[in-house]
Order: structure tokens, then C-alpha cells, then sequence
């Protein structure tokens, strides 16, 4: 499924950018301590080499708040007419994340709602609040993935612990037109649910994930979304100068890369230093590239995601630049 871009010539445009980790960092020599596992197994099967983690002080909440206050004070000053937050850890399962965040951002009364979407979460909120503001229901979005995906594995899993860690990022919208640097191109998204059990977890309850297949769904899914996304925008693969896929194992983008013909050189990544953030993964990545410069004003970007459900989405943009961009607060600068 493709969700329109630009309906009556309205487009959403990226005009800000944020992130944040918690202070907290896991290495996998800490990891090594309590489970059977080694360092250089979880470097060459996932790329991991440490995660941050959230104390019980930092909440989803407190992780989505931190991230879209920095999108919001990047770039173009906007006035927020909606928001929403891409989650599958909320703090609570009712109410919602987001009414929660657009209050301490001093947004009362905006529409805010979450939704779960898996890894793939931040790019069904794109869509939807891109959607938002083609039909004129908001001239501006805050889109924010946040999660805590390190609270969600039996701790002595050693299949799934090293994967995960939390953190948060966002962006902002408006209304723009379509040919304008940061506008988003069409957003192609899907689900399959006959793959539901190969990542899941109950309320309250750890997580299982069957990582093989998923491994497989991954590059598959991603593979071909990312071609629908570029040519529903009308660029040629060759053409696209920075890929950002959900960092899930870096031997995963890498075969994505690879299929679609990307080299490497183009292929941005944080995976070495967050693991896997879930919906937060795309935006922080966008945001610690942009505050490194691997991504810069005028790059054709091509975003994708995959994740429990099962889930996938991609969709292009060429990157504005004009946003300042900060690293994310508890980041290494050594990449
Ligand atoms: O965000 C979207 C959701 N998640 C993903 O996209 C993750 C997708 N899957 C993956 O990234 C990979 O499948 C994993 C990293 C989870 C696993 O890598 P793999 O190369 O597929 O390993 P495997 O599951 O085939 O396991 C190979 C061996 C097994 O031992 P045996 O059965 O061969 O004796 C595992 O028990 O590695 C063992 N193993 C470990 N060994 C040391 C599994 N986890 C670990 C570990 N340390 N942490």
C-alpha cells in the first residue's frame, strides 16, 4: 500500500530533526558478565557493540519528550498542530503516550495520539501525519518513535539481550509543497500477520523472537519496499545517496544495501552504539547524521523499516539541511 504524498499539492515537509538516548550505556563486555555470550559473537552476528539503557527514572514519556523538544528547537520555529508518537513500550497501556508528551511540550489541546507499528512504527506516523496535513487537519506534525526495548527480554536471553537498547527521536512537519528539499515522497507500507508469532510479546510477558526468519522477512521486506518507495517517487536506485534502514543488525542492512545496489559508502548507521531502538531507530539515525554531516542539504535519502507485526515501510525524501541538528544528548561522537 502506497499512502499519497502531496495530495492537492500539499506535502509534508521535514523542517526539524531530534534525538535522545539515556546516559546509561550496556557494552558487551558488561553483557558477557551475566550471560553465556562473547563480544566478538555479538559484533559479527549483530554489529552491536553497546546500547543505551533506560533506569527506571526515564520513562517512553521522558525519552519522546526529550526528543521531540530538540526536533522543535532545530530548524524552522513552528507552532505544533499535532502529534504522534510511533511506540510499542508505552509507560502505560491506557492512556495513550502522546496527550502525556504534547502537555509537557505546552501543546494542550492538539490532537496526539500513539501508534504501534513495531520498528516499523516511525514510518506508519510519518504517513499518517503527512496524511494529517494533506487533508488540512494540521498544517504541522511532531512525529516521535520512542522505546524501551531493553525492559522487553527475559534477562537471561542471551538470544535477545544484546539487540535491544532505548531511546527516542523526532521530527517535524509542515505543510509544504512537494518539490521543495525535505518534502516526503510517497510512503509505501505493509503487514502480514501470518508472521505475528515470530516477534511477540504478552502483557506483561518477555519477548520471543524467532530470529532466523525475521533475519529473512527483514532484508526481503525492506528490499522491496525501498524499490516500490523510489520508484512511486520517481528515482532511480542508482541515484539515491544516503540509505537510512531501521537499524535492527547491521548484517541485515547490509544485505539490503546490497540487493538494492546502494554501496556502503551510503548506507548510514548507528547500530554499533544503540543496537536496535525500535521506532526510534530512523529518527535518531536521521539525527546523529545530520549533526555528523554523513547527511547533508540536498541528499536523496531513502528511509525503511521493518518490524513485529509483521511490519514494513519505506518512503524517500531529500534531506533540507537547513536543520541544525544537535547530536543526541548521551552520544559517543566517535563514529
Ligand atoms: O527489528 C526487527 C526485529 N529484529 C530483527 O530484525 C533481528 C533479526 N535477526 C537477527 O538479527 C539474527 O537472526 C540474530 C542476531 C537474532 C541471530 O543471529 P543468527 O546468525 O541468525 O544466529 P542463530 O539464531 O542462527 O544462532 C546461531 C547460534 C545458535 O547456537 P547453535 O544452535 O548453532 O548451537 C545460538 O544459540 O548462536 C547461538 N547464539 C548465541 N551465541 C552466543 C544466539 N545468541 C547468542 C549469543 N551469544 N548472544
Amino acid at each position: 500500500m502506497t499512502a499519497a504524498s502531496g495530495v492537492g499539492g500539499r506535502a509534508a515537509v521535514v523542517c526539524g530533526v531530534g534525538a535522545a538516548l539515556p546516559p546509561h550505556i550496556v557494552s558487551n563486555a558488561d553483557l558477557t558478565a551475566r550471560l553465556d555470550t562473547t563480544d566478538e559473537w555479538i559484533r559479527s552476528r549483530t554489529g552491536i557493540a553497546r546500547r543505551h539503557v533506560a533506569g527506571k527514572d526515564l520513562s517512553t514519556t521522558d525519552l519522546a519528550v526529550r526528543a521531540a523538544a530538540q526536533a522543535l528547537a532545530d530548524g524552522e520555529p513552528v507552532t505544533v498542530e499535532a502529534l504522534v508518537v510511533a511506540t510499542t513500550t508505552p509507560d502505560r497501556c491506557c492512556p495513550a503516550t502522546a496527550p502525556a508528551v504534547a502537555t509537557r511540550l505546552g501543546l494542550t489541546g492538539i490532537p496526539a495520539y500513539d501508534l504501534a507499528a513495531g520498528c516499523t512504527g516511525f514510518l506508519y506516523a510519518l504517513a499518517t501525519a503527512a496524511g494529517l496535513i494533506a487533508a488540512g487537519t494540521a498544517q504541522t506534525a511532531l512525529v516521535v518513535g520512542a522505546d524501551r526495548l531493553a525492559a522487553l527480554p527475559a534477562p537471561g536471553d542471551r538470544t535477545t539481550v544484546p539487540l535491544f537498547g532505548d531511546g527516542a527521536g523526532a521530527v517535524v512537519l509542515r505543510h509544504g509543497s512537494a518539490d521543495e528539499a525535505g518534502a516526503l515522497g510517497p510512503v509505501v507500507l505493509g503487514s502480514d500477520g501470518t508472521g505475528a508469532d515470530l516477534i511477540r510479546a504478552s502483557c506483561p510477558g518477555a519477548l520471543h523472537m524467532d530470529g532466523g526468519d525475521v533475519f529473512r522477512h527483514a532484508v526481503d521486506r525492506m528490499s522491496t519496499a525501498s524499490r516500490q518507495a523510489a520508484i512511486a517517487a520517481g528515482w532511480d536506485l542508482a541515484d539515491v545517496d544516503r540509505l537510512v534502514p531501521h537499524q535492527a543488525n547491521s548484517r541485515i542492512t547490509a544485505f539490503v544495501a546490497r540487493q538494492l545496489g546502494v554501496p556502503d559508502d551510503r548506507q548510514l548507521s548507528t547500530i554499533a552504539e544503540t543496537g536496535n531502538t525500535g521506532a526510534a531507530s530512523i529518527p535518531l539515525l536521521l539525527a546523529r547524521s545530520a549533526a555528523d554531516g554523513h547527511l547533508e542539504r540536498g541528499h536523496r535519502t531513502l528511509l525503511t523499516a521493518f518490524g513485529a507485526g509483521l511490519t514494513w515501510g519505506a518512503t524517500t525524501l531529500t534531506w533540507p539541511g537547513h536543520c541544525r541538528s544537535h547530536p543526541p544528548k548521551g552520544a559517543r561522537r566517535d563514529r
